[in-house]
């Protein structure tokens, strides 16, 4: 069986990869020259654990094309893994999609099942479907088969998933997609298509509910001096809730939680439906950035500093994807007050001052980058750990308390302890911890 995915982003490239691991015949196509290029050398154009070595390994079972006549006319199963990013209303942009699809529809050539692995609005199968009957008379299958896996543990997510979710209509498809994913172990849920769809929405929004949630918590739980960490252990081991999912911060960034959750929004608004909860979600989590930045300035204002120093540019750890990456927004907004900041990541900093020069001359002209933790915090005023890469926690904090200018330790994703941050003379802040 040959499968080819169209669109190698995250998860076109972990999907194709991990495929050809299992032992398929796998063309990756996607419209960008350049990283096609590098993929045929073996370069991986993200920063993604173990991505680059499997690759590597299984070299002679994967082929990487511009050519999608040539991917789809070669394929029996065809993946579309193309982007469908927010636009500034928070609506769903399907034009890489759709872009997809017609190209799909001009060129099939015989039997395919055509699997939609990017998050689209409900319904959207059935567009496929009489998008490509306008060209092709002869018979085809279309599936939902919506991604789970998270950046960072991509692989690990794609080939040990919780569970598979294929939303079919037909037989044939049904046996098709059951025997390739017959090497992976876990459970199957095979269901209707407009299910599978609903699916994938509803994990991405529920687990950002659970952050907002636990987020709203730590805040009530800093006014009665409560520990949200306590709170979360207590409330985790009940297995109606369950312990994932419960670290509270700065909130939720990345490329899918504020993408899913606009579009999700713009689904229920589309059906006359007001989605009271999940508004509140994405309310609480900016509020919580803003939190943040509050108490830094409040501090900078006291001791009349203006310097911070911060670890961590993306989104989350493991990563060097910045994409609406909370530590962003947080230095936009110190920025804007008027403060100067240095920043380090292990992995992001390119993406990052990319990302910052878009904004403007104002922004780039605030912010040093500086590529070693200890260099970065010298002469601040206040360090703000933004992203929890586990490497902080191998350095020597005493040194970083002595580098810097007033010992303001604000820990956005409660990473240490605060005990013991205290005892090294920081004044330490967690987000809804107990001292
Ligand atoms: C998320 C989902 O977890 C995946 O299942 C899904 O496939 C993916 O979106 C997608 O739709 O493509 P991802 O965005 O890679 O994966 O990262 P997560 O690990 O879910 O983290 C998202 C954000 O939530 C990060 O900013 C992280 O720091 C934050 N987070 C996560 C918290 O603030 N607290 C937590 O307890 C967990």
């Amino acid at each position: 069986m040959k499968i080819s995915i169209i669109g190698i982003g995250y998860v076109g490239l972990t999907t194709g990869v991990a495929f050809a691991f299992l032992g398929y015949e796998v063309i990756c196509m996607d419209k960008d020259e350049e990283k096609i290029n590098n993929l045929n050398k073996g370069i991986v154009p993200i920063y993604e654990p173990g991505l680059e070595e499997m690759l590597n390994k299984v070299k002679n079972n994967i082929i990487f094309t511009t050519d999608i006549e040539y991917a789809i006319k070669k394929s029996d199963v065809i993946f579309i893994c193309v982007g469908t990013p927010s636009r500034e209303d928070g609506s769903i942009d399907m034009s890489y999609f759709k872009e997809a699809i017609s190209e799909i529809a001009k060129v099939i050539n015989g039997y395919k099942v055509i699997v939609n692995k990017s998050t689209v609005p409900v319904g959207t199968a059935d567009w496929v479907k009489e998008e490509i009957k306008k060209c092709f008379k002869g018979e085809f299958s279309v599936v939902s088969n919506p991604e789970f896996l998270r950046e960072g543990s991509a692989l690990k997510d794609f080939l040990e998933p919780d569970r598979i979710v294929i939303g079919i209509e037909d037989e044939k498809a049904k046996e098709i997609m059951t025997e390739i994913y017959s090497k992976i172990n876990s459970p199957k849920v095979i269901t209707d298509i407009r299910s599978a769809e609903m699916i994938k929405y509803t994990a991405n929004a529920f687990l950002a509910m659970k952050i907002s949630f636990i987020n709203e918590i730590a805040n009530i739980c800093e006014k009665v001096g409560a520990d949200v960490k306590e709170v979360a252990k207590g409330i985790g081991l009940d297995k109606r809730i369950g312990p994932y999912f419960l670290n509270a911060g700065i909130g939720y960034g990345g490329s899918c939680f504020p993408k899913d959750i606009d579009g999700l929004l713009t689904i229920a608004n589309t059906h006359n439906y007001d989605f009271k909860l999940l508004k509140a979600v994405t309310e609480v989590n900016e509020y919580q950035q803003e939190r943040f930045v509050k108490k830094i300035i409040n501090i900078l204002e006291r001791e009349n500093g203006d310097t911070v120093a911060i670890w961590g540019l993306a989104f989350k750890p493991n990563t060097d994807d910045v994409r609406k990456s909370p530590a962003l927004k947080i230095i936009k907004r110190l920025i804007e007050k008027g403060c100067k900041i240095n920043a380090y990541d292990p992995k992001a900093i390119e993406n990052a001052k990319k990302e910052l020069q878009l904004l403007g001359d104002r922004y780039i002209q605030n912010i040093h980058f500086i590529a070693d933790p200890y260099e970065v915090v010298k002469e601040a005023d206040v360090l703000a750990l933004v992203t929890e890469w586990s490497e902080f926690l191998n350095i020597d904090m005493r040194k970083v308390k002595d580098l810097m200018r007033k010992p303001y330790f604000f820990d956005g994703r409660n990473l240490f302890d605060p005990k013991e941050m205290k005892k090294i003379g920081f004044n330490y802040e967690g987000i809804g911890r107990k001292y």
